[in-house]
């Protein structure tokens, strides 16, 4: 069996990493969410992401790369996140379709893995979740998914723990939003109970900024690089908030410093008479 653990021998105390989220491209270059072109607005965050000065060891792209399950989407992922030179490893989000996913997205159509383990350096461990269920916006971690997530916490004692998967847990306070949650935290909550190295959970799918806290652990929610959700709205609302990313530093004493960036030198705006998507 092929492993599914990558290790990053880390030349420095902290891991430094980005996130990026809910890209939503379609197979046409042109296509749009709600007003906004994915493929520009996408390619404007990682332009102002390369522009930065934050120094990072690798990616993660949290889900809903794509937007319509296309081979074309995929293949335009990979080269959009080439220009970054960095490995960027994924998870799939509700709107991915996974057998092309697990096509596409390894490291011969660029600087991708399907990893879904990384050992960091001597401190650290991410553990990336599935939480899709097929066909349906909410979120659910399988009795697989969660077996997993115990080895691996069990397996690694010593390193603390950042777990990263596509839905949410803490409310956003729009109810058309949090029905499309992850249904059972609780399980995953149990899991986590039993070891006490658990730092972060770190997720997308909400297209907004969230820092908050769950349990003790440290919860972080970023912005999409399209269309954003307006927070605290029961009916579907968009933001006029822009694009953007985040940035995380793995400390050496379990710490987590973060940061969420939005572009600045371009403008989306989506089409803000638009009650759902
Ligand atoms: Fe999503």
């Amino acid at each position: 069996m092929i492993s599914n653990t990558y290790i990053y021998e880390a030349d420095s105390d902290v891991i430094r990493f980005v996130q990026i989220t809910d890209p939503h491209l379609f197979k046409d270059e042109q296509g749009e969410l709600l007003g906004v072109n994915t493929q520009q607005s996408l390619t404007q965050v990682l332009t102002e992401l390369k522009e930065n000065q934050f120094n990072y060891d690798f990616v993660l792209a949290t889900g809903d790369i794509v937007q319509d399950s296309s081979e074309e989407a995929y293949l335009r992922f990979c080269k959009s996140v080439q220009q970054l030179d960095k490995m960027v490893f994924w998870i799939p989000g509700n709107h991915d379709f996974q057998p092309k996913m697990f096509d596409i997205l390894v490291q011969e159509h660029g600087n991708l893995s399907p990893k879904k383990h990384l050992l960091l350096g001597d401190k650290w461990q991410i553990l990336m979740l599935d939480s899709q269920v097929f066909g349906v916006p909410h979120g659910q971690l399988g009795q697989y998914q969660l077996e997993w997530l115990d080895s691996k916490l069990k397996d690694n004692p010593d390193r603390y723990s950042l777990v990263v998967l596509h839905h949410h847990i803490l409310p956003t306070h729009s109810s058309w939003l949090d029905q499309h949650n992850l249904r059972n935290a609780h399980e995953l909550a149990q899991v986590l109970a039993q070891y006490d190295n658990v730092r972060g959970i770190l997720y997308g799918h909400i297209h907004q900024a969230m820092d908050g806290t769950w349990k003790d652990y440290q919860i972080m929610a970023t912005p999409s690089t399209c269309i954003q959700f307006k927070p605290d709205s029961n009916v579907f609302a968009l933001d006029t908030l822009q694009p953007g990313w985040r940035e995380v530093e793995l400390h050496s004493d379990g710490s987590i410093i973060t940061r969420v960036n939005r572009i600045q030198k371009a403008s989306f705006l989506p089409n803000m008479q638009e009650d759902g998507y």
